[in-house]
């Protein structure tokens, strides 16, 4: 192997990320969202880019942005864009890895005009959205599949049943630190689940340093 290679080890490689949060509309004015602040796949973007592969990150709302030539930010909204982007990308890439908060229910029926607050309360029917990680799963080809977990109970156990019925080759079980999760935080302490269920877990770290451990899985992967 010559120098480049082993400084560029994924050069040539296409992973494509998703990060941050998924916005459900309520109105026209309102939505359901979450905390995640999109750090932790940035960071992997920025890590995967280092490495010299072509990202495709497909980002929730987020303030956060990179310049970097090797990096392409598609911006989406809600969970079925997000997933619309990620099907028109997935075919064309080697790796994809699932770091997005996506919502897990979105309202019914949004409403066309903004709510008045005629009613003393009122109630708004949530259904599912669609399993974005999922559905990379089912029409996965050679792609090397990586998606998170967080767990509050049964960590290790919910961790394999999503490796499994998400047909993943990796899952980072995100486990919950002394004061709370990684939600807004620098640090995340995370256990890697590989396929055959080997269990490593990791020290408690920065996020960009959890984001090159997540990059070396995938160099051992393609160097194996
Ligand atoms: N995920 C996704 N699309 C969804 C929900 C989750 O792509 N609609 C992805 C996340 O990006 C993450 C993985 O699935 O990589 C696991 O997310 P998590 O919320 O831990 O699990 P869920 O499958 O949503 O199940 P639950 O929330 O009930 O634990
Ligand atoms: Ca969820």
């Amino acid at each position: 192997e010559n120098d480049l290679n082993s400084k560029l080890p994924l050069k040539g490689k296409t992973i494509l990320i998703t990060a941050g949060p998924t916005y459900e509309a309520i109105d026209p004015v309102r939505f359901i969202g979450n905390h995640s602040s999109g750090k932790m796949g940035f960071d992997i973007a920025k890590s995967a880019a280092n490495l010299g592969a072509n990202v495709i990150l497909i980002a929730g709302p987020t303030h956060l942005n990179i310049n970097d030539n090797l990096i392409k930010i598609v911006r989406v909204v809600s969970a079925q864009e997000m997933h619309d982007a990620c099907h028109s990308y997935y075919n064309d890439v080697d790796v994809a890895i699932s770091a997005a908060a996506v919502a897990d229910y979105r309202p019914k029926n949004v409403a066309v005009q903004k709510i008045k607050k005629t009613e003393h309360s009122f109630n708004i029917e949530l259904e599912k959205t669609k399993d974005i990680l999922a559905s990379l799963g089912e029409v996965k080809k050679n792609q090397f599949l990586i998606g998170f977990a967080l767990e509050t109970e049964n960590e290790i156990e919910n961790a394999k049943l999503k490796i499994q019925k998400k047909n993943l080759d990796l899952i980072v079980l995100n486990s919950l630190q002394d004061d709370g999760a990684g939600f807004g935080r620098p640090t995340n302490k995370v256990t890697f689940i590989d396929k055959d269920f080997n269990i490593e877990p990791m020290e408690l770290k920065s996020k960009e340093a959890v984001a090159d451990d997540i990059l070396n899985k995938v160099i051992a992967h393609y160097h194996a």
